[in-house]
């Protein structure tokens, strides 16, 4: 696998056209890229990840023309795609036309699609011309890379390549709603707060228990998982754990001393890394996580602590 330059993005874009499989950096997550035309190099992404095909994967484009060759848009999809994108909003849509291979949305007839907003990403999706089929380049179940170097540890010995741009801004997954029905519905909570897109659309209809949502398999309960056990709203670690706190609530880590949910978000998954590979080294295999506010991008942080606590 080679770690390519951003001086470097004709290259990745070559392998892409050539059926490969490319990590390039968004400003959510490292998403792990593959020709959303090439039912192949398609393939190959959830073979590299080991997930489920059952799973559909999102999308991605340059802008909303792209968008619109391959997804119909409702009206309030087209409102949230105008107020944020580029940006961390997944739309499921209408599927249109039949060049978007059937395995990127594992034969459903909705497609999920977005603009990342990531000056690497969109330069890479402009060379390629095509859009990329990518989901969070990790090992299905684990938690999504916010580095190079997590791609290169879940993934070297099964990709072509990874575009490193450091650090990803957000750290978090988009938030993904579902426009392909008459009243839009939260999928997953993510990046872009639910706050932000009711004021431009009204109230979403949303499933209190996301792991039921039977049109979003990708929300399987334990999933984000460390391997170490979690325990959530932890005032202090319990023997051995491994302390992730939050604002005033210290830890070994803490995902934001002055209480910054923006900056928490950031953290989040590259200290589940670090507090996984501590907790493993000590042997205690436990961590202990300070508990966060339920509100903004407290929202979806909350949702992939549950989810990485969740029973397995
Ligand atoms: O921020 C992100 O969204 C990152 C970066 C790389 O863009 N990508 C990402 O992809 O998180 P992934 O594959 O890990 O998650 C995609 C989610 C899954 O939960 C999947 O089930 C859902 O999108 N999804 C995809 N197509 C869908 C569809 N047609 N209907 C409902 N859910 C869909
Ligand atoms: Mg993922």
């Amino acid at each position: 696998m080679k770690i390519l330059k951003p001086s470097e993005i004709a290259k990745a874009a070559a392998l892409l056209q050539q059926g490969g499989l490319v990590a390039f950096p968004t400003e959510t997550v490292y998403g792990l890229g593959a020709s959303a035309l090439d039912g192949n190099a398609v393939a190959k992404i959830y073979q590299a990840k080991g997930r489920p095909s059952f799973n559909p994967l999102i999308a991605h484009l340059a802008n909303l023309e792209a968008v619109e060759r391959i997804a119909h848009m409702p009206r309030k999809a087209r409102d949230l795609a105008q107020a944020f994108w580029p940006g961390p909003l997944t739309l499921v849509l209408p599927k249109r036309g039949t060049d978007v291979s059937n395995l990127v949305t594992a034969g459903l007839d909705t497609i999920a699609v977005r603009v990342p907003d990531h000056p690497i990403a969109l330069s890479l999706l402009a060379q390629v011309d095509v859009p990329l089929a990518a989901p969070s380049a990790n090992l299905s179940g684990r938690v999504s890379p916010t580095e190079a170097a997590h791609v290169v540890t879940d993934l070297s010995n099964q990709i072509d390549a990874v575009l490193d741009g450091g650090a990803t801004r957000i750290g978090l997954e988009s938030t993904i709603v579902d426009c392909s029905k008459e009243t839009p519905r939260l999928l997953r909570p993510g990046g872009l707060t639910l706050e932000s897109i009711e004021d431009v659309i009204g109230a979403l209809s949303f499933l209190k228990d996301s792991s039921m949502a039977p049109r979003s398999p990708g929300q399987l309960l334990s999933h984000y998982a460390p391997s170490a056990l979690v325990r959530l709203e932890a005032k202090a670690p319990i023997r051995a754990e491994v302390m992730i706190g939050f604002g005033a609530i210290d830890g070994d880590l803490n995902l934001s001393p002055s209480g910054n949910l923006v900056e928490a978000a950031a953290n989040l998954f590259g200290y589940l890394r670090q507090a996984d590979e501590i907790a493993l080294s000590n042997s205690t295999e436990r961590i202990a996580i300070a508990s966060i506010p339920n509100a903004g991008l407290g929202r979806a942080i909350n949702d992939r602590l549950n989810r990485a606590a969740a029973p397995r």
